[in-house]
């Protein structure tokens, strides 16, 4: 019998190359015909392994989900970016790779993350998300999240919507 233990921890210099090759995987399987080819395949290749390296050096706040040892998913956080919002962090990104979603991880990423922002004292959280994602709208309505702005943004000549949910 195997016993398969799950690990949530800060990113090391050392993690870039696994964390680019999750974030590679996993935006090919979410956004693969809604965001057009050319911009998916720009922002994938923009995030290589230095790009990652230096984030992590620059102590951008990232932590790893590991399973027996590998890196399977990964979060992004820090303040809040939109100042008329009265949540003080942010969750910037959350990916795992697609064959280790709906699992229970992400639920587990996202508490850690969660509870990382309050460790540092910010007060709420948002998360902006692609309303055209509905996985993610859904995880996110699962896990409590009140949606409170709507906002779109363009991608080569395309506008897709995205909205915010937040907890307070
Ligand atoms: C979104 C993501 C992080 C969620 O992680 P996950 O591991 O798939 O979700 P989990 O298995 O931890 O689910 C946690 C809970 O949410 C529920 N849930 C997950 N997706 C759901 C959905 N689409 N609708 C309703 N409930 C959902 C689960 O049933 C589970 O509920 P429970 O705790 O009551 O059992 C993951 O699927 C992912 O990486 N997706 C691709 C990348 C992406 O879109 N990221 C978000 C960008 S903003």
């Amino acid at each position: 019998m195997f016993t398969i233990t799950a690990n949530t921890r800060r990113a090391k210099p050392e993690d870039a190359g696994a964390i680019s090759r999750v974030h590679e995987a996993s935006w090919k399987h979410a956004y693969a015909g809604l965001v057009p080819y050319a911009a998916l395949a720009r922002m994938i290749s923009r995030r290589d392994v230095n790009w990652w390296a230096n984030a992590i050096r620059k102590s951008t706040l990232i932590l790893v989900v590991e399973m027996d040892g590998e890196i399977v998913g990964y979060v992004t956080l820090g303040p809040n970016r939109v100042s008329t919002f009265p949540h003080e962090g942010e969750i910037y990104e959350i990916y795992l790779r697609p064959e280790y979603q709906g699992v229970g991880l992400g639920a587990k990423l996202f508490a850690d993350a969660k509870l990382e922002l309050k460790r540092r004292s910010y007060k709420g959280v948002v998360v902006w998300v692609l309303s055209d994602n509905d996985h993610a709208i859904g995880f996110y309505q699962n896990a409590g999240g009140r949606a409170i702005a709507n906002g779109s943004e363009h991608f080569d000549d395309k506008k897709l919507c995205k909205t915010a949910f937040a907890w307070d």
